[in-house]
């Protein structure tokens, strides 16, 4: 069916049957949470919103919606930072809420696996692992509302990727509802499968464009016994890497996150966030180190102390603080999970989610600040994010007094800037957060050849009606 022409009624009169009046959402102030991305980028259109009870009740509604050329979009918890889980301008795309999906199916501490289902939210994902005694170490500042999906479907990273992976390493199997609205039992919790193409590794990370994840066996750890967490300024970006260097030559196995953060963006933290006390003020570039362990006697506190020690006998950190109990840990963590509800209270800002080997991420950083500030004089470079994995959140705030509109309208100058020198890095344009809608663009220069000429290929032989998530991740 033409892509100008509405749906037919009668489709929308099967789902509703099908579905049952909690299933389907028609009214314009239900659908209104659905329609706009977090970072409010996009606004699309819908008929209607699908909430699926079951897998089964899913397929049901995909083979109707397939018969009838309609096209998808599957939404978890709708915290894409690319918009990719909403639907365009058009009108004609349904978007399918896999919020009623939320069961916890099994947990197996022997196994070490959790069997959950997509709508499933990964802050439930974790406290359900935590009861059973263990671990789901997937964490990240949206993790309140992301959902496993979401996470899965993203390949998420976030602050323990330096020691778990990212999403897709802490997958073992997946149960798919494919666009045809067949149903994929691959649920397997092995360690060992290697049976064919591994199909389960192409739906994580493909950002719904081949299908429904309805349910995903994920990897649990043993829970750390002992942490230590310590908030420090760093004398400049060197520093910051010569000091993860220090704390992973000591036991790499302790280090649980190291991330980097800006005296800007510390700054807007203190200014934008209620509560938003900091111990160390006035540097201009701190690092929060996290270590971990299972084991009671790890002794994490004397690792921390004589790292911290020696890193400030060689001037690389100027000032430290360890934090001496779980608030005081939660208060730091907080410092650095507020950065991106920071950034958007201080007003309109653009992001920059690049990736380089992490030994070139001091250069990323401060290449990218200077071109940035050269090309948007009075803007404010606000460098953030997962340095133990190479994955800066290179975010540009915009230059206070400056129109929201007049800055968001350089936004491709901005994210071309910092493309270029992220490039010359040998690095990636989208480290974690994906390609969605707001970096299609960029794929042909960035993966084009070969690897998009694939990628388009196996695009159409799973979903040839082209039905699934259009107009996101491909160009
Ligand atoms: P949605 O936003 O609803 O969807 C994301 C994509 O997945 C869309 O393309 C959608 O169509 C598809 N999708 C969703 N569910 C399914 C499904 N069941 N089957 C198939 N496709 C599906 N990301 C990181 O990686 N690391 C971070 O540190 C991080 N921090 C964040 C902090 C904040 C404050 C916010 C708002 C976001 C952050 N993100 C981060 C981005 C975001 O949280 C992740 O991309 C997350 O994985 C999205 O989960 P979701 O359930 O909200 O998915
Ligand atoms: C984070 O790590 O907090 C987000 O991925 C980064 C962002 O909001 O830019
Ligand atoms: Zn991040």
């Amino acid at each position: 069916m033409p892509d100008d022409q509405p749906l037919p009624t009668p489709l929308l009169e099967r789902l509703a049957a099908l579905l049952g009046p909690r299933g389907i959402l028609t009214e314009a102030a239900d659908l209104e949470p659905h329609l706009a991305d977090w970072r409010a980028l996009y606004h699309g259109k819908t008929p209607c919103v699908l909430r699926p009870a079951s897998t089964q009740e899913l397929a049901e509604a995909v083979k109707l919606c397939a018969a009838a050329g309609a096209p998808l979009v599957p939404q978890g918890g709708n915290t894409s930072m690319v918009g990719g889980g909403v639907p365009d301008e058009g009108g004609r795309q349904i978007v399918v809420s896999l919020a009623r999906l939320n069961r916890v199916r099994d947990i197996d501490p022997l196994d070490m696996t959790m069997t959950a289902e997509a709508g499933v939210v990964l802050k439930a994902a974790q406290d359900a692992a935590a009861e059973a005694g263990c671990l789901f170490p997937l964490s990240l500042g949206a993790e309140g509302t992301a959902t496993i999906g979401g996470v899965l479907s993203t390949n998420a990273g976030g602050n323990t990727t330096v020691r778990y992976g990212n999403a897709r390493e802490l997958m073992l199997g997946l149960e798919v509802v494919l666009p045809d609205g067949q149903i994929w039992h691959g649920l397997r919790r092995l360690r060992k499968d290697n049976t064919g193409y591994a199909l389960r590794h192409l739906f994580v990370g493909a950002e719904g464009t081949l299908g429904f994840i309805t349910a995903a066996v994920l990897r649990l750890f043993p829970r750390p016994r002992e942490s230590e967490v310590a908030l420090c300024i760093v004398r400049d970006e060197d520093a910051a890497l010569a000091l993860f260097r220090r704390v992973r030559d000591r036991d790499e196995t302790a280090v649980r996150a190291f991330e980097y953060m800006s005296g800007t963006g510390v700054e807007l933290y203190r200014t934008q966030i209620e509560g938003g006390a900091v111990p160390l003020t006035g540097g201009a570039h701190y690092v929060l180190v996290d270590l971990a362990s299972s084991r009671p006697d790890a002794g994490l506190r004397p690792l921390m102390e004589a790292v911290l020690e020696e890193a400030l006998e060689a001037g690389e950190v100027l000032d430290a603080t360890i934090a001496e109990s779980e608030a005081q840990r939660a208060a730091l963590w907080r410092i650095r999970e507020e950065h991106p509800e920071a950034q958007k209270r201080e007003g309109a800002s653009v992001k920059n989610d690049v990736s380089v080997p992490v030994s070139r991420t001091p250069e990323l950083i401060q290449h990218s600040s200077a071109a940035l500030k050269a090309l948007i004089p009075g803007s404010r470079p606000v460098p953030f994010g997962h340095l133990g994995d190479g994955n800066i959140h290179m975010n540009l705030q915009q230059p206070p007094g400056m129109a929201a509109a007049e800055f968001l309208a350089r936004s491709h100058d901005i994210m071309d800037t910092v493309n270029e020198i992220v490039r010359e890095l040998g690095g990636s344009f989208s480290a974690e957060h994906g390609i969605g809608r707001l970096k299609t663009d960029m794929m042909e220069s960035w993966r084009g050849g070969a690897e998009l000429d694939v990628m388009r290929r196996v695009k159409a032989a799973i979903d040839p009606l082209g039905l699934m998530n259009p107009g996101k991740v491909l160009p």
